[in-house]
């Protein structure tokens, strides 16, 4: 049976994240393998409509692989029915009002994360998502990442007993754009256009801890811009107005207490760009995009603290790494097959505009924590006002 088609309009797809990683490594990759299966043995197949604003740039891209929809004329596309799923991966400052035009338009939406600069309009976009009955979903590819998967399975498992904290460090030297050039884009070190680690990496930290280890109840942050200027991609000076470090204590639900450090003026001394330690009452891990390692409880050395002789123990040797099991997939691929599967079977999908809201909150009050020096909860539900923590 001919697979049904599914036409998906992918608005900023000439950006990094739009490119590579929706385009190239999920929608085409999906194209190219036949489509999505179902549940009912169908399956679909992606037809996607590339939106943008420089019709070179589309025409160029449409034709480099084998695409035969691009247009610069959003509006037009939103009123054709045959385009359902509108897709977002724009800079953060553009796509609540393209959202806004979206649910308008009655299509089902994916967006990059974060869904909006503010938790008011995150929450009111999901509120409009919901009020009009589409399907509405945002990225979580961390969660997929197979070090993340391995230390999920590690917590479902039980092997750590009682979890009790957790250590993030994320981060590595993004050059200033001097004599080499800057490997992120600009606008991610202007506040004024969006930019700031806290703004980027806060929404994910809150799906990973609250899908992993529990809903996160309180943030004390201090954000800071380190590396004060900076050369754009014209080989142009700018004043960096946006934090290029951010250092977070955050108490979950349970008790555990996780620490991150995102930082992108830091040079990378661990096996991976992102790391994170567990320790748990019957075992730690330490986690990072691709590797996993434990210690159990019975095989914990003892060490004694004596500065007056050297320890020739091998503390790193006594980890034991967990195999792969399971073949890496790509992230974004495996989100966007389920995202597929939430609009066309009603596939199970809980990275909805309200997920994507609460990684909003989590950033706004991180920076808000950095600006007043307080730690603060995390409400319930609502808009609500930051509460200051008194525990
Ligand atoms: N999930 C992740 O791991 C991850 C990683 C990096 C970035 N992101 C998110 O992806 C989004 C895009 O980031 P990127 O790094 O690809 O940025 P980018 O600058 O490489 O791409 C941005 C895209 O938006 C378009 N654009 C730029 N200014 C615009 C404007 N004023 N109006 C409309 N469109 C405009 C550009 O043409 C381009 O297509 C951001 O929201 C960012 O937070 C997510």
């Amino acid at each position: 049976m001919a697979p049904k088609p599914l036409g998906i309009i992918m608005n900023g797809v000439t950006g990094r994240m739009g490119y590579r990683q929706h385009l190239l490594r999920s929608i085409l990759a999906i194209r190219e393998q036949g489509g999505v299966p179902l549940a009912s043995g169908e399956r679909v197949q992606v037809r996607p409509l590339l939106v943008g604003r420089r019709a070179d740039a589309l025409r160029e891209l449409a034709e480099r692989h084998g695409i035969e929809d691009w247009t610069t004329d959003l509006a037009a596309a939103l009123e054709e029915d045959r385009w359902r799923i509108y897709a977002d991966f724009q800079v953060t400052r553009a796509r609540p009002a393209a959202i806004r035009r979206a649910i308008a338009a009655g299509k089902d939406i994916y967006t990059e994360k974060p869904t909006a600069e503010t938790y008011a309009e995150a929450l009111e976009l999901a509120e409009l998502a919901e009020a009009a009955g589409i399907r509405n979903g945002v990225v979580h590819d961390k969660l997929f990442l197979p070090g993340l998967r391995k230390l999920g399975r590690l917590v479902e498992s039980g092997f750590f007993g009682q979890i009790l904290s957790v250590r993030g460090e994320f981060g590595y030297w993004v050059f200033e754009g001097d004599w080499q050039a800057a490997q992120r884009p600009s606008w991610n070190y202007r506040a004024e256009d969006g930019g700031g680690i806290v703004v980027d990496m806060f929404p994910h930290w809150n799906y990973v801890l609250e899908n992993l280890f529990g809903r996160v109840e309180s943030v004390y942050a201090r954000a800071v811009t380190h590396v004060s200027s900076r050369i754009d991609e014209r080989g142009r000076p700018y004043a960096a107005t946006a934090d290029d470090a951010a250092y977070g204590v955050f108490e979950l639900a349970g008790g555990v207490v996780a620490q991150i450090n995102s930082s992108w003026a830091v040079r990378v001394h661990r096996r991976e760009l992102v790391e994170f330690q567990v320790d748990g009452t019957h075992g730690s891990a330490v986690v990072g995009l691709f590797d996993c390692r434990i210690q159990p409880r019975n095989a914990t050395p003892r060490p004694v603290w004596n500065p007056d002789v050297p320890d020739p123990h091998d503390y790193l040797g006594d980890w034991l790494p967990v195999p792969d099991n399971d073949p890496a997939e790509n992230g974004f691929k495996a989100q966007w097959e389920q995202f597929i599967r939430h609009v066309v079977e009603d596939g199970p999908h809980p990275y909805d505009f309200r997920s994507g809201a609460r990684g909003v909150r989590l950033a706004e009050l991180g920076l808000e924590s950095s600006r007043t020096g307080r730690r603060l909860r995390v409400a319930d539900a609502g808009v609500g006002e930051a509460e200051v923590a008194t525990r």
